[in-house]
This record gives structure tokens, sequence and C-alpha cells, in this order.
């Protein structure tokens, strides 16, 4: 079914830029079904009009700005980044009333408020989730999914540099400038880290995500920042030897009727939810008074995870305009996989001996056991139970086997069979 046509006007396609156009190529029927609507890129924004750019039409290229703003498109998506230019142009494209989506995190830390309200001046939507966190939909969340809820705060691993370097100097023992310069090499730091190593752009980002959490407009400055440029390998192995592991945390709470905003180097303790997560990965924790506790953790970053949140601005702004998608007909075809795992198996058994017709069936049919024991009651009323663990089996074995097993004279009921997941 043709969908109704959404045409974009995109600026920029860097990273993310491309990232979408692979994206929306590939699932373009996906699209289509979920949102009624068939996207188009009317035109690009570029500065060098001769980049290889692989996967994307060069007739769509432009270095003039108003060509893609100004061409009757639906839709402005910002991906140039920075504050100037990107602010004239955004500015531009709400002043003629087009819906706008931008990753921007410098430009909503700086400007995000005023040009919220702009947008919503205009009567139209702006939508900017890959902003914060990258594939990790927490902008969404606050804004639609948690909106009965009153927050009381809300915590995180908002840089993904700071945490791919306190992993790698916990996992490797090595120092702070090493497990930097790994960084960089891997291309999760910036050639200039500064911004990241010092707190300024995890306090960047708790500034977005509060201001939507406690509605309001709140000031960068405001947030005391503390980096990681001082941790040492040794700071690291004393906090594993209490059970911690140290972490850059940025935090929004409501203590005594008011907020608290911080973005701190603390240790936390190993059970602790953001304690587990690893590498460049991103985390936020919500408490809200309905919902309790919840943590959304995913890629923070990165070409194709950013362009995922892009994408479903686009998508969640296509249905608002117009898009119509009555559930899909068609049933979809499911598979019971024969999956190979080890199996845990408890039988009731009417005495010992039923161990050794059981281990003939087993071996019979191949399959190894792992560990086993048995319980041996003594009163009459009692049950006797054998626990098996086994080697990894297909599950059609083990499924033949212990029918084989449970039709025994010896063995009481079908027992317990469960799969040991990976
Ligand atoms: N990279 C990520 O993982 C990530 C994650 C989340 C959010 N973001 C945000 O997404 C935005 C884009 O990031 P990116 O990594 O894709 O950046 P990028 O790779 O540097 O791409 C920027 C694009 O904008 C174009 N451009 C820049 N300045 C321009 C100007 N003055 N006039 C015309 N075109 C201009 C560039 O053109 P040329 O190609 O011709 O140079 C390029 O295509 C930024 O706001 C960033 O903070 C990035």
């Amino acid at each position: 079914m043709a969908g109704k046509q959404l045409s974009i006007g995109l600026l920029g396609c860097g990273t993310v830029g491309r990232g979408l156009m692979e994206l929306m190529d590939k699932n373009r029927a996906l699209i289509r079904d979920r949102s009624g609507v068939d996207l188009q890129v009317s035109q690009i924004l570029v500065r060098d009009l001769k980049k290889e750019r692989p996967g994307v039409d060069n007739a769509l290229l432009t270095t003039r700005p108003e060509k893609v703003i100004e061409n009757g498109c639906d839709m402005v998506v910002e991906l140039v980044g920075g504050l100037e230019p990107a602010r004239s142009f955004i500015h531009r494209a709400l002043t003629g009333r087009k819906h706008v989506v931008t990753a921007n995190k410098a430009l909503l830390a700086a400007d995000g408020f005023s040009l919220r309200r702009a947008a919503a001046l205009q009567n139209v939507r702006f939508g900017f989730e890959a902003s914060v966190c990258g594939g990790i939909p927490i902008v969404r969340a606050l804004r639609s999914g948690l909106v009965g809820n009153e927050i009381h705060s809300l915590s995180g691993i908002l840089n993904g540099t700071c945490n791919y370097i306190l992993t790698r100097m916990a996992d490797d023992g090595v120092e702070f400038t090493d497990a930097l310069r790994e960084a960089q090499v891997k291309g999760f730091a910036e050639a200039d880290p500064t911004l990241d190593i010092d707190g300024h752009d995890a306090a960047q980002k708790l500034k977005i995500l509060a201001e939507l959490a406690f509605n309001g407009r709140l000031e960068t400055k405001d947030i005391p920042v503390e980096g990681i440029g001082t941790v040492t390998a040794e700071d690291v192995r004393f906090a594993r030897e209490i059970g911690c592991v140290i972490r850059q945390v940025a935090t929004a709470e409501v203590l005594d009727g008011a907020l608290s905003l911080r973005v701190e180097t603390v240790l936390l303790p190993h059970d602790h939810q953001l304690a587990a997560v690893r590498d460049e990965n991103n985390a936020v924790l919500v408490r809200g008074d309905a919902v309790g506790e919840m943590l959304f953790s995913g890629k923070g970053a990165g070409s194709l995870p950013s362009a995922s949140a892009v994408l479903s601005d686009i998508v969640e702004i296509a249905k608002h305009n117009g898009g119509f998608s009555p559930p899909a007909e068609r049933s979809i075809q499911t598979i019971k996989p024969d999956l190979s795992s080890r199996h845990y198996v408890r039988l009731q058994v009417e005495e010992p001996s039923a161990i050794g017709a059981i281990t003939t069936i087993l071996e019979r049919n191949g399959i190894t056991v792992r560990r086993a024991g048995a319980i041996w009651a003594k009163t009459p009323q009692g049950r006797n139970h054998v626990k098996i663990l086994t080697q990894a089996c297909l599950q059609s074995v083990s499924e033949k086997t212990f029918t084989e097993i449970s039709a025994l004279d010896m063995v009481i009921g079908k027992g317990v069979v469960l799969r040991v997941a990976q």
C-alpha cells in the first residue's frame, strides 16, 4: 500500500546523516507499514560536494541551505552540529512552519528551551531524541511514556568516552592516559576530549533531560562538574578491593523540595544498577512516583544508534501529520527453534535403583550428565528426588529422552525439565 509522502530537507550528511540515509533505505517498507508514510529526502545540505558518500544520491546534494529549508519540504532534519549556523537554520525552518528534528546536543543545551518554545508558538513539532544518549529513547520516555509520573530523580552514565576509559582502567589495570589513547584510536573519544573528560558534556545532557523531567528552565553553569582526569589505576584497584567500580554519574534529584544537579566521579557498589554499565554504553535510571525505578541503557552514540533516534522523531511527527497505519493484515510466521542448551532436570522416583535405568536412557540418547544429585526421603510418604544437570544437547533430544524416562515405572509423574539459558 502506498503511503502519504513526507518530504524531508536534510541539513548535514556526516556520521549521523549517512546513518539516517542508510536506515531509511533499508527499512523503508517497515517504516511505511508502521507509520503509513513514505519518507522522501528532497535535498541534502553539505559543505563539500566532492566528498565520497556511499549510498547517497549526489543529485540531492547542495551547499545552499535555502534550497533545503525553503523548497516545500514538510520537515527539516538538522544534523550539521555546533551552535551556528545550525541555530539559524532551525529558526528559519520554524519560521517557515516546518517541523524540525535535530540531534544537536550542544545547541539543545544552550538554547533548547527557546527552540522548543519557538516551535510551540509556530504550532509545529520539534524532536531531539538523538541529542542525549544516542539510540536510547529516554527523551520520548520522559515526554510521553512517563508523562503521568512525578519524577523524583534521574541519574545516569551520560558520557560514553568516560565510561569506556573507566572500564578499560578497571579491566586492564592501565593508567588514565593509556585508556584515553585507546579510546581515541577506537574513535570513542574526540581528538580534543576536554568536554568529555571534565564532565561538561555530561552536564549538557543532564540539563536537557532535567528540563524535561522537572518541567522548567535550567542553566548548565548551575551544574557542578567533576572530571575523571585525576583517577589513577591505584584508585580503580582500591575501589575493586572494597567491592566498587568508579563511574562518572550525572544526577538530578529532588532533595528537601528543591532540585539538586551534579556530575560526579563516584564509587558505586558492584550491585548498583549503573555499575554494570560497561564500555562506551550509556544508561539512565529514573525514579517516578507511579512507576518506581526504571533503567534505560544501550548505545549512547554512533552512526546507526543515533540515526535510529532521529528516525523515531521523524516517524512520530509523520504519524501526527496525517500518517495512518491500520494494523497489518498479514499473519506473522513463527518458528520453534531446536536450541542447544544445558538442562536442569528434577525427577521423583520410587527408589534409588531408578538411577541406573535413568542413566542407561541418557547414555542411549547421547546426553552427558554434567552434575547429578539425589534426595532420599526416609518416611513412607516422603519423596525421593533425582536432580541432573546435563551438558548441552538439542531440545528435541532432551524432550524425547525425558519422555522416555518419565515412562519408567519407577519414575513418578513427568518431573521438571528446565533449559539453562545462555
Ligand atoms: N556522531 C555521533 O555519534 C552523534 C551522536 C548523537 C548526536 N550527534 C549529533 O549529531 C550532529 C551531527 O553529528 P555528526 O557526527 O554526524 O557530524 P559530522 O560527521 O561532522 O557531519 C556534519 C555534517 O554537516 C555538514 N556541515 C557542517 N557544517 C556545515 C555548514 N556550515 N554548512 C553546510 N554543511 C555543513 C558536513 O558537511 P561535509 O560532509 O561536506 O563536511 C557534514 O555532512 C551533531 O549535532 C552531533 O552532536 C552525533
